[in-house]
């Protein structure tokens, strides 16, 4: 049994690489990533010398390098994150994200259901996000059953990739599941999304920005608990089958940054109150959904997963690694881990590690 993990060197995805490793010593994991601005070799940097781990740059839009991966490693489960993940650079940039989130998710469709052809024991496991189904008002939640109304251009190429992945088990009878997640926080998050954002802010003492009047409200869950619930759907679940997951944990933005920054100041050593003089409302994000919120009691019941870590816990958990993983940021901040990976490829590394 072989794991292919794309997105391996991103935020859910090397997360999830080290998870897979601790938890199936015995199965072999390909970490499949292009080294995008958001991908971060370091962050599988503790893996180097694991014989049951293999690092491959390729890109998922590239159906020969997709192809290539398959056969040598003899892939049998896959968990496709690979993706332009970031609404505001989407709403700057709509087509990089049809290119890799709906060209690539058929790529790589394809290229299991070629390497598969009557095969069983084998599962393809897309990762995606509850922006599929759009925003909500102050009541309800997502749940399976939610309609497909996508906002953002990040969403619609998210519900794009959705769509072509219940085409290929539907019409080609590809073993695929689909997770639908909330948002996500913890260790190794690109400095873009709004928590690691916040805190490099307040490491710097520069303003942080809060979009609108900070009412849009987010539910959250801390990353470990969603690679579990990839891990428990990828061993569980139903071909065909959509599982949502959610933390059951809605915050507004600005009660989220509130909390975030006294965090923040405890484990920094700050005054209370110190770094919440820094939030700044600024403009808002056009179609800044509303609010988002899951109702993940399909999973619980099926699959007797639910989270575990609490907001208050989570958010402790990630500030700690921030403030013990300055030099990483800085790096990251400053493009480095980009040149760095370049560097790396050309003295003649690239393809495996
Ligand atoms: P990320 O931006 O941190 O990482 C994305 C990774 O994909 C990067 O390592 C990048 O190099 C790689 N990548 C991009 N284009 C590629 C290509 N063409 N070929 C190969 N690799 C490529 O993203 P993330 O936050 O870890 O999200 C991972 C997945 O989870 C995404 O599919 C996202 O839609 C989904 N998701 C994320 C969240 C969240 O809160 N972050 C919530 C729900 C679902
Ligand atoms: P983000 O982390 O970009 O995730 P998503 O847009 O996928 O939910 O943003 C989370 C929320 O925080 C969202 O409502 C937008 C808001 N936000 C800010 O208020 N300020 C910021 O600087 C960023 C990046 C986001």
């Amino acid at each position: 049994m072989t794991f292919l993990v794309t997105g391996a060197a991103g935020f859910i995805g090397s997360n999830l690489v080290h998870l897979l490793r601790r938890r199936f010593a015995d199965r072999k994991v390909v970490s499949f990533d292009a080294l995008t601005y958001a991908g971060n070799l370091e962050n599988l940097a503790a893996l180097e010398d694991d014989a049951g781990h293999v690092f491959v740059q390729g890109d998922i839009t590239a159906p020969e390098q997709v192809a290539a991966a398959f056969a040598e490693h003899d892939v049998t489960h896959v968990f496709h994150l690979a993706a332009e993940t970031h609404v505001d650079r989407s709403i700057d940039d709509p087509f990089a994200f049809l290119h890799t989130n709906v060209q690539g998710t058929g790529v790589l469709l394809r290229a299991a259901q070629q390497h598969w052809q009557g095969r069983d024991e084998v599962r393809f496991l897309h990762v995606s996000t509850d922006e599929v189904f759009g925003s909500l008002g102050d009541d309800g939640t997502f749940s399976e059953q939610a309609p497909y109304a996508p906002r953002s251009p990040y969403a619609a190429s998210k519900a794009a990739s959705d769509h072509l992945v219940r085409a290929w088990h539907e019409t080609y009878g590809l073993p695929t599941l689909i997770t639908n997640c909330t948002n996500n926080y913890g260790p190794r998050q690109f400095p873009e999304k709004l928590i690691p954002l916040v805190l490099c802010r307040a490491l710097a003492g520069e303003p942080v920005p809060i979009y609108g009047t900070g009412a849009n409200v987010r539910d959250w869950l801390f990353v470990d608990d969603h690679c579990d619930a990839l891990c428990t759907v990828m061993e569980r679940g139903a071909p065909g089958q959509t599982y949502c997951v959610g933390g059951r944990t809605e915050r507004t933005n600005l009660d989220l940054v509130k909390t975030l920054l006294t965090t923040y100041d405890r484990y920094a050593g700050q005054p209370p109150g110190f770094s919440a003089s820094l939030i700044e409302m600024v403009q808002d994000r056009p179609g800044h959904d509303f609010r988002y919120a899951m109702d993940c009691s399909f999973i619980e019941q099926e699959l007797g997963w639910s989270p575990s870590v609490t907001l208050d816990e989570g958010l402790e958990r990630t500030v700690r690694w921030y403030l013990d993983h300055q030099e990483w940021l800085h790096r990251v901040q400053r493009g480095e881990h980009v040149a760095f990976q370049q560097r790396w490829y050309k003295n003649g590394r690239r393809g495996t590690t």
